[in-house]
């Protein structure tokens, strides 16, 4: 657990970067920091690990104020990943990673077999050891970046931007792979990004800043985009953020029926019942021209059933099991349904107690589905 207690910045020169901060960050999760340009995010994250030092305030890191600690020794036990990896260029990729075990005296054979475990954790050929940063990609370099973090095994993890700087499929991919990493190693994470979806896809937390260093909200994805505390906070979310409060909730048990006889339009099996696409009767050219068909699993969201159906020629949104046969078949209208009534309970999840955050893929809905009717129906709309 990190603890920002009425914590403030203020530089030298006179500007406040982070103004009265009382914030927890709890263990094992991701904490998010968002907000816009100069809010106080990238000073927030410092003075966890002292490169910057509160005007006033305490923080806690695991009970203990940092204060009171050697600040460099501090610092070894916090992994640090920043936007362009930082990595030391005349320094071979397997000797970047090792250098904070080096640091801690751990011994060169040692620091190295542990480096050279990290790469293949995050992903990277055993070759690359020997590379020098300037001979990988962008994302290559972050991948590095993430593993010279972990090298010690710290247990909190600060990454500031990570992934910005890469092509958007490959920052999913990283994504992907730090909350893959993350579930394996269930570190203390404040993660800091411009870019909201992906705070939504990330953290278990969303911290909003405003200018001057001001904390607006701080809930679960789910609350955030059910009820954001202010017209800033709904404004940074975005038009889309109904769209997005979808992508948290999984399809689960969406009714599944038979796909219907006859009609115009045949759903196309291969080989152990796997859906290949829609054929039209009507156009009488047998299996030759299918239109594609992307099939849902139970753990995808209801976003991507959204995105089917509106997709689909017959508003058909077709379900498969884990083995990628043919369950059935949900209209679009249920769909839409029931991301309408997603919308009344997650609105009304979010004015209960705080629950842990729910994550299309691996969690339970967002919350019972309720009446489209219902009081208060209206609250997490787009
Ligand atoms: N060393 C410094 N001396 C003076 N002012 C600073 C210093 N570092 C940051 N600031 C100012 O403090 C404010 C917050 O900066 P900070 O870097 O924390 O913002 P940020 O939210 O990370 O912004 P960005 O999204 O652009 O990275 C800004 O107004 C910035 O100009
Ligand atoms: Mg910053």
């Amino acid at each position: 657990m990190i603890e920002f207690r009425a914590v403030h910045k203020r530089f030298a020169n006179g500007t406040t970067a982070v103004h009265d901060l009382t914030l927890s960050m709890p263990a094992g999760g991701i904490t998010v920091l968002v907000g816009s340009s100069g809010c106080g995010k990238t000073t927030t994250l410092r003075m966890i690990n002292r490169m910057v030092e509160p005007t006033s305030g305490t923080i806690h890191v695991d009970g203990r104020d940092i204060c009171s600690q050697d600040a460099a020794l501090l610092r070894r036990s916090i992994g640090y990943v920043i936007q362009q990896s930082g990595l030391f260029p005349h320094r071979t990729v397997l000797d970047n990673i090792a250098t904070v075990p080096l640091l801690l005296g751990w011994g060169r054979r040692k620091a190295r077999t542990r480096a050279a475990e990290l790469l293949e954790t995050v992903g990277l050929a055993h070759d690359a050891g020997k590379r020098y940063p300037h001979q990988l990609s962008g994302g290559q370099q972050q991948r590095v970046g993430v593993a010279r973090a972990l090298a010690a095994d710290p247990p909190v993890l600060l990454m500031d931007e990570p992934f910005g700087a890469v092509d958007p499929v490959v920052r999913t991919q990283l994504q992907d792979e730090l909350l893959r990493l993350q579930k394996e190693l269930d570190k203390t994470i404040v993660f800091v990004t411009h870019d909201i979806a992906e705070a939504i896809r990330l953290g278990d937390r969303i911290a909003v800043f405003r200018t001057g260093g001001r904390l607006v909200q701080c809930a679960t994805p789910a609350e955030l985009l059910a009820r954001p505390a202010d017209p800033f906070v709904a404004d940074f979310l975005g038009a889309e953020r109904g769209l997005m409060l979808l992508s948290l909730i999984p399809l689960g048990d969406l009714p599944r029926r038979p796909v219907p006889e006859g009609g115009r339009w045949e759903l196309v099996l291969g080989p152990g019942r796997r859906p290949k696409g829609w054929r039209d009767r009507s156009a009488g050219d047998g299996d030759g021209a299918l239109l594609p068909v992307r099939p849902l699993r139970d753990g995808d969201s209801l976003l991507s059933a959204l995105n089917e159906s509106v997709g689909s020629p017959c508003g058909l949104v077709v379900r498969v099991d884990t083995e990628g046969a043919l369950t059935g078949v949900t209209s679009r209208e249920e769909v839409h349904d029931r991301a309408g009534t997603a919308h009344a309970s997650a609105a009304r999840a979010a004015s209960a107690p705080p629950e842990p955050a729910p994550r299309a893929g691996d969690h339970p809905p967002v919350a019972d589905p309720a009446p489209a009717s219902a009081p208060g129906t209206t609250g997490g709309a787009p």
